[in-house]
């Protein structure tokens, strides 16, 4: 199955380093265990926005979808996981979220915009990790990644959508700053392995 996903490449600010890859590879059972908790946590930011924002119909139908195929991914994961004799262990969040968060603002609608916008940022990295590692896998997760590629590509359009749906200004800026952040987070050095971490340092 082949996933076009040259939109998202186009959108976000750098590529994977291959760094991150070879941690990826070393560190197998983080891996799936910080996928688990990135389905998890796509579900509940869903959720949240559907609790605060319960005026906005298409916000409210586009989450709840989203809020349900992260969740079917978190399953699918420890599907994966228990397959495999992998423990469900807490693992700390990587500094990634948090990091593009910090410079959102909090009043509203300027508060939505930048979530949302973020919200894109994150499917958006998300898939292009999914596929730059899918061939390096084995067939069971290669499969399985490949698999995710479609439906995170479309959660990237539905954030996107929804922010310039939502906007009362021109978004370009914000997306322009976030980005830049995202790229400082993906490409500097970070102390531990996570889905979302940058590489690690040496
Ligand atoms: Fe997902
Ligand atoms: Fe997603």
């Amino acid at each position: 199955m082949s996933v076009d996903i040259s939109e998202i490449l186009a959108f976000l600010p750098c590529e994977t380093p291959q760094r991150w890859v070879e941690a990826a590879l070393a560190h197998p059972e983080e891996m799936l265990i910080d996928h688990a908790n990135c389905e998890k946590k796509a579900a509940g930011t869903a959720l949240n926005l559907m609790f605060r924002y319960v005026d906005k119909p298409d916000l409210l139908s586009r989450m709840s979808k989203l809020a349900r195929e992260e969740l079917r991914h978190f399953e699918q994961v420890m599907a994966i996981m228990k397959k495999r004799g992998i423990e469900y262990r807490h693992l700390s969040s990587s500094r990634y979220a948090n990091g593009l968060r910090v410079d959102a603002r909090t009043s509203e609608p300027h508060k939505l915009i930048d979530i949302l916008i973020i919200g894109a940022l994150i499917e958006a990295r998300s898939c292009e990790r999914f596929a730059r590692i899918a061939p390096l896998l084995d067939s069971e997760l290669s499969k399985f990644y490949t698999s995710l590629l479609k439906s995170e590509s479309r959660h990237f359009k539905d954030y996107l959508n929804l922010a310039v749906r939502y906007a009362d200004e021109d978004i370009a800026p914000r997306i322009a700053l976030f980005k830049k952040k995202e790229q400082e987070l993906i490409e500097s050095e970070d102390e531990i392995f996570r889905f979302h971490s940058g590489p690690l340092a040496a």
